[in-house]
């Protein structure tokens, strides 16, 4: 099997969805590396990053799998799910449409995905809570109804970033 490499002790795999442009591309570029792009472009396919975490004395290795919102650009959505133990599905607080879609991510996520998958949902871009369409009791309720973990995030300040990934990671193991 593959949750063995040689510089950690578990490796796995977690998945990125969410509208375009909601700012999958750069949580996962803010907790791999540190790095936020302002004027970044819509993911074409599929891209990795991977980020290791000492959990207890294990160390742990993430492979998180980012792919576009955008249904043209997408990479075969089965393949983008088989194995992943993790989901971070993700809208923008500032876009009402981007939340009313989650019931489309969370049913792709049921039919691809492990049903013990964890998963965390995620409003992200909170720096812009002047241009708010989300409340924080909207997102609250709907992960409460489905069952998973709720944050919000802001990429670009680093606000919760590691905290989301974390969540994730922590309940996985
Ligand atoms: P697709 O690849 O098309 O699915 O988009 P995406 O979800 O990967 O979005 P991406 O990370 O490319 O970000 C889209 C835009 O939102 C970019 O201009 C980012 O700079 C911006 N953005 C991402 N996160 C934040 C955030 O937390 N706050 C603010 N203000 N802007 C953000
Ligand atoms: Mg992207």
């Amino acid at each position: 099997n593959n949750s063995f490499d040689e510089d950690c002790d578990y490796l796995f795999k977690a998945v990125l969805i969410g509208y375009s442009a909601v700012g999958k591309s750069n949580l996962l570029s803010r907790f791999a590396k540190d790095e936020f792009c302002l004027d970044s472009k819509p993911t074409i396919g599929v891209e990795f990053a991977y980020r290791s975490i000492r959990v207890g004395d294990k160390i742990i290795k993430a492979q998180i799998w980012d792919t576009a919102g955008q249904e043209r650009f997408r990479a075969i959505t089965s393949s983008y799910y088989r194995g992943a133990l993790g989901a971070l599905v993700v809208y923008d607080i500032t876009r009402r449409p981007t939340f009313e879609s989650l019931r489309k991510w969370l049913k792709e996520l049921r039919e691809f995905g492990s049903p013990e998958m964890v998963v965390v949902l995620v409003g992200n871009k909170s720096d812009l809570g002047q241009s708010r369409e989300v409340n924080l009791e909207d997102g609250q309720s709907l992960a409460q109804l489905e069952q998973v973990s709720f944050m919000e995030t802001s990429a670009k300040e680093n606000l919760n970033v590691e905290e989301a990934f974390l969540q994730m990671i922590t309940r996985i193991y």
